[in-house]
């Protein structure tokens, strides 16, 4: 799978940097080219000669190299790779990226590339647990980098937890599946997911008890499978899925609005739970109790009807649109009268009563409705009904 693949390894400047030796020598067993890029610090770990001499190649270190730049400018460097595997990625790097500084050859490709990347982090504990990695590494991965690893175990500087870099044979292994041709590779695929939060003043909102979870679940399996995912989620608990794009909102109009912007895609899954109503009028102040014991009441409104919007486009709609349906009765029904008023192709009909567990939990038991058809899918994980669903819309579009 790797043979004849082109790899740009950044060479961050961490005690991991060793195990970058071992990495380049895995990667060129397998046939992958590796052009090496390190950091001023990484010079500190590791001579430029050994990765040079394991690499079979020059090392690139240099934003100011003049022969670099009549060579291969920074730019093209980091365009000629399949990917950009940043081991060891430091507490530094990981600052860089996520705030888009430029400052060297190393983070200047990495902010000028169009390619896939992936980072094997690799810090103290202390410094992999602060907030400021931490949010950083939320950044990063909302911006659909790749990450692999830290380990958990003794670390060089005499303390024990979460912040080793991954071992070389499993960064060749997520770079391979990186790298791998899915059947959706080259496609875009929308999902929404989670709840929406409505407000009703600056501290009260109407929500739902969606945790995201399948949402995430479809995310990550259209990922494996090669597609390019956007993620549109409103305020969940559920992990974000990994290697996706994800595009954060609050209230159902920001997300139609975050839809829409995301267009054109080849399939979208609508499987965020959004709010039907909006308060009316919601208050920029928090609504206080009346003296004379008075009960507030609320206006609604209905909000837009995301799939509804983008099943009946007539310019720009994804060749496959797919709905979910949450009943509590009459599910199969309600569900094929729910596809054929949105118009959507597909629906995912689910039975969410509370005896059913499946609201929150971990599992779910859905009936796929199509023009033709209800099949009733066996109750299973959320990664799994995922999984099948991805694998059929991999197969519906090919
Ligand atoms: N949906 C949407 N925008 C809305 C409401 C729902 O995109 N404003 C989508 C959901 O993401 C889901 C599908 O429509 O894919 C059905 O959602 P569901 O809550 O089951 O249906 P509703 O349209 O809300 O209808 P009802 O509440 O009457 O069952």
């Amino acid at each position: 799978m790797l043979a004849g693949k082109h790899v740009l390894l950044v060479i961050g400047g961490g005690i991991a940097a060793f195990k970058a030796l071992d990495l380049i020598r895995r990667l060129r067993e397998r046939g992958c080219q590796v052009t090496p890029v390190m950091t001023n610090a990484a010079g500190e770990f590791v001579t430029p000669l050994s990765v040079s001499a394991l690499a079979a190649t020059k090392v690139y270190s240099d934003l100011f190299d003049l022969t670099d730049e009549a060579e291969m400018g920074h730019i093209e460097l980091s365009r000629a790779a399949d990917l950009i595997v940043v081991a060891p990625a430091t507490a530094d790097l990981m600052a860089k990226m996520a705030n888009g500084l430029a400052g060297d050859l190393a983070s200047t490709v990495l902010l000028a590339t169009d390619k896939r990347v992936l980072i094997a982090p690799s810090m103290n504990v202390r410094m992999w647990d602060h907030p400021a990695t931490q949010r950083n590494l939320k950044t990063l991965q909302s911006d659909g980098v790749l990450v692999v690893g830290p380990d958990e175990g003794d670390m060089a500087c005499g303390e024990y937890g979460p912040g080793r870099m991954a071992e070389p044979l499993d960064i060749v292994a997520a770079i391979d599946h990186a790298l791998s041709d899915g059947p959706l590779k080259g496609k875009h695929v929308l999902v929404t997911s989670g709840p929406t939060h409505e407000p009703i003043d600056p501290v009260r909102y109407i929500a739902n008890r969606s945790s995201g979870s399948q949402g995430t679940a479809i995310a990550n399996a259209l990922v494996g499978l090669g597609a390019d995912v956007t993620f549109v989620t409103g305020p969940a608990d559920a992990d974000d899925p990994v290697g996706a794009k994800i595009v954060r909102v609050e209230t159902a109009a920001d997300m139609l609005d975050a839809v829409t912007a995301a267009l054109p895609a080849d399939a979208a899954v609508f499987a965020a739970a959004v709010a039907d109503w909006r308060v009316t009028s919601a208050s920029d102040r928090k609504i206080k109790k009346d003296a004379n014991g008075a009960l507030p009441s609320l206006e609604f409104a209905e909000n837009p009807d995301i799939l509804a919007t983008v099943s009946q486009m007539e310019k720009g709609r994804p060749e496959l649109v797919i709905g979910f349906a949450a009943e509590t009765n009459d599910v199969i029904a309600n569900a094929t009268s729910k596809r054929d008023r949105k118009g959507c192709d597909w629906i995912v009909a689910n039975d969410v009563s509370p005896e059913t567990g499946i609201m929150g939990g971990s599992e779910n038991d859905v009936t796929l409705i199509t023009a033709d058809a209800a099949e009733d899918w066996p109750r299973a994980g959320k990664d799994a009904v995922a999984q099948q669903l991805a694998e059929r819309i991999a197969a519906t579009l090919s």
